[in-house]
């Protein structure tokens, strides 16, 4: 048998960037209901606010396209702000539209290509007025909206994402109360959940009524889930009710047109088969336990293994393995998959090189075993506003200073420069222990 070569190798075309959201990157957001939870006592971390951000919306975009750009990424996911291209139900802002276009076409000129999402995290002041994704109309004003942005920007954009991790908007909005609206309650949560499948399916088919040839997917977030002893039955019970209600009830309605809630199946045929790809936000993995005294949280307690390297404020653990499981649960749909984010909070840099190239390696070994991967986004490219955790989290390639608003180069940087210009990282990366990522050429002809 011959030994496996030295790298693990990417294809050409392979799509590598990096991430951002709208409302964590633009600045002067004052139309979603972000921008209303913020002024609320205690909402945030320390007090803090999106406020300037990372003055996109101010043109600084330029310059961070610029970088993107010189450091060897290929692609960027942008999200499309609805409060600023809908101010209000009866009117558009033509001005805020063309503002994206010369964002997406400013990605272009710098040979990036465009993926961008619709919904990530934020909505209208005015949906939110109206009951927000539990109103049973929502999904037909959000395809009204997403009209409206494929049809001004679908000469330039091929790749769409409908709908960032409506598991985790629903999750953190409506059961743990950590954004917007603050509610705790599970069949509301289930509720808002399928309310952005409606919402997703619509907008596919409006895409699609525009642009036949487009690509749509959603970004979905996979939390990879063990049982804590899995020789415990219930153990592996909890972590597979777990997974299945906050990891598959999205996707799978959007494969098969079924919703399963823990009461019953609903069937929602106009969600069968709407997603072209499988987006994939992957973050960490969590061991679960039953704990029969806690049927609030549905009788589970979750924690990272106890000796797990973990992220410098616990916002993950680097558990590459996790990753290719996630990835492997992204296979089971049978479709190409784009890994839409990954990444780790981290100041200071030494978590995130370890984290990075790991998790890149496990990519490269899935592709090695024949998974249709296309594309890896970065979580993120500049620090930008952590939502509820404000901007106590870092997770950028570049540091900001959000007084002065500059930005300062981390080494990871360098180190994704090299894998996105090489297409290759080294095997060893898998095993994790032999670390030393600057060795191999840089402009490799691929
Ligand atoms: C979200 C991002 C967020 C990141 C880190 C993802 O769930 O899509 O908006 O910044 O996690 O918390």
């Amino acid at each position: 048998m011959s030994a496996k070569p030295e790298y693990l190798e990417f294809p050409r075309g392979f799509l590598w960037g990096t991430a951002t959201a709208s409302h964590q990157v633009e600045g002067s957001n004052a139309n979603n209901n972000w921008a209303v939870w913020e002024q609320e006592p205690g909402r945030i971390l320390s007090g803090h606010k999106a406020g300037l951000a990372c003055d996109w919306w101010g043109g600084r975009w330029r310059e961070d396209f610029d970088r993107a750009a010189a450091t060897g990424q290929n692609a960027h996911r942008l999200s499309i702000e609805w409060s600023r291209v809908q101010p209000a139900p009866d009117r558009w802002d033509a001005d805020a539209l063309d503002h994206y276009r010369q964002m997406i076409l400013g990605l272009i000129e710098r040979g990036l290509t465009p993926m961008v999402t619709l919904h990530h995290f934020t909505d209208p002041i005015w949906l939110s007025e109206l009951g927000g994704w539990e109103n049973d109309r929502t999904p037909d004003y959000f395809q009204i909206y997403v009209r409206k942005v494929a049809g001004a920007l679908g000469d330039l954009v091929n790749l769409w994402c409908t709908v960032n991790e409506p598991n985790v908007y629903a999750v953190y909005g409506y059961l743990e109360g950590l954004f917007p609206p603050g509610v705790k309650s599970l069949r509301r949560t289930l509720g808002v959940m399928a309310g952005l499948v409606r919402g997703h399916a619509a907008a596919y088919h409006a895409i699609h009524d525009l642009q036949p040839a487009a690509r749509v997917g959603m970004a979905n977030h996979y939390h990879d889930v063990q049982a804590a002893n899995p020789n415990s039955p219930l153990d592996r019970w909890t972590a597979r009710l777990i997974s299945s209600l906050f990891n598959d009830f999205c996707p799978r309605a959007a494969q098969d047109g079924v919703l399963r809630f823990p009461w019953g199946r609903v069937r929602l045929p106009l969600a069968q088969n709407t997603q072209d790809f499988l987006g994939l936000n992957y973050y960490t993995r969590e061991y679960c336990a039953f704990e029969p005294l806690r049927p609030g949280s549905l009788f589970h307690r979750r924690f990272f293994r106890a000796d797990a390297s973990i992220s410098p404020t616990g916002f993950c653990a680097n558990e590459p393995e996790g990753f290719y499981a996630a990835l492997t649960w992204a296979r089971s749909f049978g479709l190409p998959i784009i890994i839409t984010e990954n990444g780790a909070e981290d100041a200071a840099d030494q978590f995130r090189p370890h984290y990075l190239a790991q998790h890149i390696a496990q990519a490269g070994r899935a592709i090695e075993a024949g998974y249709p991967i296309e594309g890896y986004f970065h979580w993120s490219l500049l620090d930008n506003f952590e939502w509820e955790r404000g901007w106590t989290q870092r997770f950028g390639l570049w540091e900001l200073d959000i007084e002065t608003q500059e930005r300062c180069k981390r080494s990871s940087a360098d180190l994704y420069e090299r894998i996105c210009r090489s297409h290759q990282v080294p095997r060893r990366w898998l095993d994790g222990g032999d670390f030393s990522p600057f060795e191999y050429a840089t402009d490799r002809q691929v």
